[in-house]
């Protein structure tokens, strides 16, 4: 049985009204999650998001018998094809056992998304790696210390050599490091529970290798920054008057600098934005780029803001080939979108959006159809919730809550 969601659009009006709050982080709490393997006991976790790609982890974790005395490095093909999240197990699991054994791993369908960069770092500490049927096996008896400078960035690979080096020998540096929030949030908590990290957040990590941690400090979630970006265009977007409120707006700077170039309107306090109706916006071109710059993760997100602002704009995909698949569907709802080559997109707007039947093809895109659906006439239905659901917790629920007419329906 699977679920989708009907939502009957606001046909260009502004009404959404109140105050939705941000949920933990999908991707810090699946990394928080991961490195429960390079405890000494079980770890306590506070504020993780209720979404299914955090269930996924867990039941990929009980599998390995994480929290318990006798972890093991076999990896549940199944399973860990369900979610990209699960390479990032693999290093905790090499550097606590020795021997780690995967497939593949799934998760969404965003273009190429190769693993070499993890297995050249586990190389480079001292590991082998054997590729059979699809499985690869990687073995250490013990990780060695090494410096490891990644031709290219990627924020997985950072945290999977980063928690493998705190459980290896000697000392680890990274250089040419993701400097995303995440990676920040994830060293501060290996820290206060006895890791030996510096750095991050900046280009270069040091990591000095030692014993299993203990459990001391809980792992809180910080809140998820692609949401609360997410909720900030549907809410500048369709919203007379909306507070995001439990966020860091701090790390929303590259898109705090794009809405108000568009001329929107955001009143910051504390750890709440505030979006008040406007507009006409202007049309402002994006480019995606790792941390501090605008997130690929909320660019299909961006062009549905975009088909309801005046003028035409761009936006230049850097991180990821083949994100641009939504864009076939916001054509067929009315949206002017050129397909320029496989990284840019043009939006022409403002256009009028019609509902029309979509299915949700991966996490972003889903949520960005249910925007969509939202600024559009007529009534629109968008399945395979399951993908909406891996990252967005409750969201009908969470939507209601602010004026739209949103539901699950079983199918
Ligand atoms: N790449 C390689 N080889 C590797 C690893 C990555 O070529 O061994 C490439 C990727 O194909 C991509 C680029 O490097 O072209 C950057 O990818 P990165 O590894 O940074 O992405 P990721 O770690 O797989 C995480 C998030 C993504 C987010 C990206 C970029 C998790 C679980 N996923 O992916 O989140 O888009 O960083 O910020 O943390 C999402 O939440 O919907 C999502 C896709």
């Amino acid at each position: 049985m699977s679920s989708r969601f009907v939502v009957t659009g606001l046909a260009g009006q502004k009404k959404l009204r109140g105050t939705i709050s941000v949920a933990g982080a999908k991707n810090a709490a699946l990394k928080g999650l991961a490195a429960s393997v390079l405890f000494d006991g079980p770890v306590q976790y506070h504020n993780l998001p209720a979404i299914e790609d955090v269930a996924r982890m867990q039941e990929l974790l009980r599998a390995v018998g994480a929290g318990t005395a006798t972890v093991s490095g076999s990896m549940d093909p199944a399973l860990a094809g369900k979610l990209r999240a699960s390479v990032v197990l693999t290093g905790p699991l090499l550097a606590r056992t020795g021997r780690v054994s995967f497939p593949l791993p799934g998760g969404d369908v965003i273009g190429d998304r190769p693993i070499d960069l993890f297995l050249s770092g586990y190389q480079a500490m001292g590991a082998t790696v054997q590729e059979s049927g699809g499985v690869y096996t990687v073995t250490a008896a013990q990780l060695k210390g090494a410096h490891i400078t990644f031709p290219f960035i990627s924020v997985t690979a950072t945290e999977a050599l980063m928690m493998a080096a705190t459980l290896a020998k000697g000392t680890t540096v990274l250089t040419n490091a993701a400097m995303e929030p995440e990676v920040v949030h994830l060293a501060q908590w290996l820290c206060a529970n006895g890791a030996s990290i510096a750095g991050a957040g900046t280009p270069t990590i040091t990591i000095v290798g030692g014993t299993l941690l203990q459990p001391v400090v809980p792992y809180t979630t910080p809140p998820d920054r692609i949401e609360a970006g997410s909720f900030i265009l549907l809410a500048a977007m369709l919203g007379d008057d909306v507070t995001v409120a439990n966020c860091n707006p701090s790390e929303l700077g590259a898109l705090f600098a794009l809405l108000e170039r568009a001329g929107v309107k955001l009143e910051v306090a504390g750890s709440s934005v505030r979006v008040r109706g406007g507009g006409p916006y202007t049309s402002v071109s994006a480019r995606t780029h790792e941390y501090p710059g605008f997130a690929t993760d909320l660019q299909a997100l961006y062009a549905v803001f975009l088909t309801q602002c005046q003028g035409e704009a761009t936006i230049l995909e850097t991180i990821f080939d083949g994100r641009f698949r939504y864009a076939d569907e916001l054509l067929r709802m009315g949206a002017d979108i050129t397909v320029m080559n496989p990284h840019k997109i043009l939006v022409r707007g403002p256009r009028p959006l019609v509902a029309r039947d979509l299915e949700s093809p991966d996490i972003r895109a889903g949520l960005a159809y249910i925007f969509a659906a939202a600024a559009a006439s007529g009534t629109s239905t968008i399945g395979n919730a399951y993908m909406v659901d891996r990252g967005y917790e409750h969201i009908e629920e969470r939507l209601q809550a602010l004026g739209l007419d949103i539901k699950r329906e079983e199918v």
